[in-house]
């Protein structure tokens, strides 16, 4: 490829870059990153919260810790001069009034206790300082989200005696979290009780809004107005906005539902099966049953807004950002101050979109930006084998989305956004997992987890942007928007890493990372001195074994893409995944979620023998293993990182 822009990491070992290109591609970066501050300050741009100030890098980061080594221990490993503590477990009460339930360490909790503590199997977090608008690193918000539950740790006995009961206490094992939470010392709590703690769940009563609010495909038995719908739910990754909301991401929503009926085709397009993905919630919530109620799966596969600072706000799905298996929704500022939201769909041969709101961000009036994101264009991606991009609009009457291309109205390609992105050609991916959006550049990048049938019988082949057969360990994509203004048409794009392990038998798995090895990136996220931190979620069913035989437990990276190089920070107990990731402003504190420890290959636990993989993070002692927030400081006090 030769596109004028740093191509530094290719399959193909021995064209590793040679100095003067390294040299070449920082010199660009330095003058991107100069002429990003220059474009800042001349057209006095609007900068979103928690991004750089004056256009640069609020710190300048560079790797400052000794990588660790792979581990296959029960526990957390972080580098020396660094500790870590758990400050919110899967059952913690979240702290909303005093008094609030304990969590029991048999699983006992009732569905009604549990809907006052913390869900299962934490993802994406964000940081929101207290109060509104400061940027306090001692007193905050913590946001987020709860993915999904394994029953056999949920309840008491798993899945036997299967209830209505159980059902809603699944449902209220899923959804958000909002927390309060305080540091004194360089020791975190969590502030109880706490006048801004909620649950956000798989039954509250969430608000649709934008064009397909209303249609006729979200209407349903139980809500004829097609404009309010029960819950969030397989909340994976976030978002946040400049304007102190949070985005909370509907994943794998399809697993959820069962039918006893005829499949449509877009409940087959989705993933929805006649058995459903075994969570047995048709068996006593019949809106599960998309045979009996067609359109309910219709009102899930949504972006999710709403307002920590107010706990009684109404979390509201924002259909212009389209429905598909939404990882995130990562927010990036035109250049002419209109809102761009990142968006990756996380299943085999996906697509990665881009909304681009109409109207600007007011940044002096946070009411004025509250329906912002209800409207605006969606785009989906399309990678020219050269290296160029572009961006499609996915809009009626447009690129044949019309009556003769099958679509009624704009309701119709925003509930259908796969088969819409079909329709107009987009790049089938390995898995678009998180984006991250660099605070200076706006360079993006993207974690493409892997994709085990790419180059399969009958299945899409490989192309640039997903360059190897067979990718069991991912790779990481990044682009540049025309005049690094992400509201764009155009981009130029190039594979940042091919991960792997260097040390596998069949050449094509080793990748081409510059230090530590890794496989299935998840989690991204740069930090405000622009260090890129990869987290890892290699499935449980592989885990330490075949391909990662070598690669132990998840984990989490950090990389300095002025070097390309990238060390290991931290490793996770058994059978977890590491995702979420979010710093205090000062960068003195990071908070990671650490997913599913003791998770077993079926993903689903016997609850007779819990410990069976893990005992994090209580111990043998406790009942189970927990999903948790951890803390993670420097022993000096001192940005984390660097
Ligand atoms: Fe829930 Fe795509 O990870
Ligand atoms: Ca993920
Ligand atoms: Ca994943
Ligand atoms: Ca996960």
């Amino acid at each position: 490829m030769s596109h004028g822009y740093s191509n530094r990491t290719t399959l193909n070992a021995s064209a590793n870059p040679g100095f003067s290109e390294i040299l070449e591609a920082r010199i660009s970066r330095r003058q991107l990153l100069k002429s990003a501050v220059a474009l800042a300050v001349a057209g006095g741009l609007p900068l979103p919260l928690g991004g750089c100030a004056a256009g640069g890098l609020r710190r300048e980061g560079r790797l400052g810790f000794k990588g660790i080594a792979v581990s296959t221990a029960d526990t957390v490993r972080v580098p020396q001069g660094y500790r870590t503590s758990v400050l919110y477990r899967w059952g913690d009460p979240v702290g909303s009034a005093a008094g609030m339930p304990a969590f029991k360490p048999d699983a006992s909790n009732s569905a009604a206790e549990q809907a006052l503590q913390a869900g299962m199997h934490h993802d994406g977090i964000h940081y929101f300082p207290l109060p509104y608008g400061s940027d306090s690193s001692a007193h905050g918000l913590l946001v987020m989200n709860h993915e999904y539950t394994d029953d056999g740790l949920l309840h008491a006995d798993g899945f036997a005696n299967w209830s209505a009961e159980k059902v809603r206490k699944a449902q209220n094992a899923h959804g958000c979290s909002v927390i309060e939470v305080r540091q004194q010392g360089g020791q975190w709590n969590v502030v109880q009780p706490s006048k801004y703690a909620r649950r956000v769940t798989g039954n509250t009563p969430i608000r649709i809004s934008g064009p397909a609010a209303g249609a006729a495909a979200m209407k349903t038995a139980a809500d004829p107005s097609g404009a309010e719908v029960l819950g969030t739910l397989n909340n994976c990754a976030h978002g946040y906005t400049p304007w102190g909301t949070y985005l909370t991401c509907e994943e794998n929503w399809d697993g959820y539902f069962a039918s006893s009926g005829a499949l449509t085709a877009d409940h087959r397009r989705n993933g929805i099966s006649p058995k459903g993905r075994g969570y047995r919630w048709h068996e006593f919530d019949e809106r599960f049953d998309a045979g009996r109620h067609p359109n309910e799966p219709n009102r899930f596969g949504w972006v999710v807004e709403f307002d920590p600072f107010d706990p009684q706000a109404r979390p509201v799905k924002r259909t212009a950002l389209g429905r598909t298996s939404h990882e995130g929704a990562w927010y990036a500022p035109a250049a002419d101050g209109r809102a761009v939201i990142y968006l990756g769909d996380d299943r085999r041969f996906e697509y990665i979109y881009k909304f681009v709101s109409r109207d600007r961000v007011s940044l002096t009036d946070r009411n004025a930006n509250r329906d912002l994101l209800d409207h605006g264009t969606l785009y989906v991606a399309r990678f020219h084998e050269d290296g160029g991009g572009e961006w499609i609009e996915l809009t009626h009457g447009k690129n044949r989305l019309d009556a003769a291309g099958g679509f009624a109205d704009q309701a119709d390609v925003l509930i259908r956004t796969r088969a819409a992105a079909d329709a107009v050609g987009a790049t089938k991916m390995d898995r678009p997992e998180w984006i991250a959006v660099h605070p200076a550049t706006r360079e993006v990048y993207c974690t493409l987890t892997n994709n085990s049938a790419r180059g399969a019988k009958g299945r899409p082949g490989v192309d640039a942007a997903n360059p190897r057969a067979n990718n069991v360990f991912g790779h990481i994509i990044r682009w540049r928007e025309d005049g690094n203004d992400p509201a764009a048409l155009k981009f130029k794009w190039d594979i940042f890493v091919m991960a792997g392990d260097s040390q596998h038998a069949d050449a094509g798995k080793r990748g081409n990372i510059k230090g530590d090895a890794f496989g299935s990136p998840d989690g991204l996220w740069f930090d405000d001195g622009g260090l890129l931190w990869i987290q890892t979620d290699v499935s449980t069913s592989v885990l330490n074994k075949g391909d990662y035989a070598n690669l132990g437990n998840n984990q989490m990276l950090c990389g300095d893409i002025d070097t390309g190089e990238i060390r290991r920070f931290l490793t996770g107990p058994r059978g977890c995944e590491i995702t979420g990731i979010i710093t205090t402003p000062d960068g003195r504190t990071m908070f990671v979620n650490i997913q599913h420890p003791g998770e077993t290959a079926s993903e689903r636990n016997d609850p007779r023998n819990p410990h069976a993989v893990s005992t994090w993070p209580d111990g043998p002692a406790g009942g189970r293993p927990r999903s948790a927030t951890i803390v993670i400081r420097k022993d000096d006090g001192g940005v984390v990182g660097t």
